[in-house]
């Protein structure tokens, strides 16, 4: 055996390919460290969605519970590695040791190892379960009343006692508090808002509530969905604007007013073939035949920085090629109920429609 073994690995090369092997794999170790230096380098980059610059006071409350959460698991950590580090050296073997005894079962031991964890989870849930029931309970008095609905794929707020129905653009002022009421018309989706508040799920034939109030103003969020519901879930976010409640007030009023009436010859065109080619079925425009609820109402849709979901700023080339083909922006679009279709008219004729569409600021 022992002179057959040395020609065995010579003639099947076996050493070659153990060493390619183990030079593979420091390769691979290596690489594997690259990467995840590239990902806590990229990490540093300034990124709008972060959970650590928080804006409210309920997405404060949530940045302070992760650092609590985290906090404890460092300690935990530590605690446990440290044990473990000084259990493998103090009792590491020596060459000639005896083989050390099997051990079965420690009572006391087990005890304390399920006792443990129970507590730090009942530590844990304590903050977190009066935080998941404060940011639901009823807002303080004098708040601004919203109620956000999901779509597949675009957000719906409706301000009911202001008689304002809008989408994708979320105002809300500093100095009050803003409740919100969530709901689906569809599938359901998530309600994020990461520098605002935490994560809802809207379920549809269910409400549920989050209310938060604003730190500063002249600040904007980009919000999205965050539940799988459909191709465009990644392409389902939406825009909240924190206003000083001058700014808010302004606002307010301004989406209050019915459409303004088209005034030059294209716009009018526009108005004409926007009430004739089916848009009215879906979409609203206050002042105007067009009454249909299953789309965004328009009455001020120049008025938002963004459309399509907060896919494409609000310009009159945007439209044109949301207009003419919605599933080159969102995917599934027009291919799903209740989902904009293709438009099925002249390219002229939507230029017409999107020259209108910009008059309704
Ligand atoms: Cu809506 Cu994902």
């Amino acid at each position: 055996m022992r002179s057959v073994l040395p020609r065995v690995v010579a003639e099947t090369g076996l050493m070659r390919r153990v060493s390619r092997h183990v030079s593979v794999s420091r390769r691979s170790i290596v690489a594997l460290w690259a990467v995840c230096v590239a990902v806590l380098l990229s990490s540093c980059a300034p990124y709008p969605e972060n959970t650590f610059a928080p804006e409210s006071n309920n997405a404060a409350d949530i940045k302070n519970l992760f650092l609590f959460i985290i906090l404890l698991a460092a300690v935990v950590y530590v605690i446990v590695v440290g044990l473990l580090g000084y259990t493998l050296w103090r009792y590491r073997g020596k060459p000639g040791d005896p083989r050390p005894a099997a051990v079965h079962g420690n009572t006391r031991v087990e005890i304390i190892w399920t006792a443990l964890p129970v507590l730090i989870l009942v530590i844990i849930s304590i903050p977190t379960l009066g935080l998941i029931f404060s940011s639901q309970a009823a807002a303080p008095p004098g708040s601004v009343q919203v109620d956000a609905t999901g779509h597949t794929w675009w957000f719906e707020f409706t301000y009911p006692d202001l008689k304002i129905t809008t989408a994708g653009e979320l105002h809300v002022p500093t100095g009050r508090a803003t409740s919100m009421t969530l709901t689906s018309a569809d599938v359901q989706h998530g309600f994020w808002s990461p520098r605002l508040w935490g994560k809802r799920d809207m379920i549809p034939n269910h409400l549920s509530y989050i209310w938060f109030t604003p730190d500063k103003a002249g600040f904007v969020d980009d919000g999205e969905c965050t539940q799988l519901c459909g191709p465009s879930h990644a392409k389902m976010g939406f825009q909240v604007v924190v206003d000083t409640p001058a700014a808010f007030d302004a606002w307010v009023k301004n989406q209050q007013q019915p459409a303004v009436t088209p005034a030059t010859p294209e716009a009018q065109r526009g108005q004409q073939l926007f009430l004739q080619s089916g848009c009215t079925a879906c979409h609203t425009i206050t002042g105007t035949a067009a009454g249909g609820t299953i789309g965004p109402n328009l009455t001020h849709v120049a008025s938002r920085r963004m459309i399509a979901a907060d896919q494409l700023p609000n310009n009159a080339a945007s439209m044109q090629r949301w207009i003419k083909n919605p599933a080159s922006v969102k995917p599934g679009e027009g291919q799903f109920p209740n989902t904009m279709p293709p438009a099925t008219i002249s390219d002229a004729d939507i230029a017409s429609i999107v020259a209108y569409l910009q008059t309704l600021k």
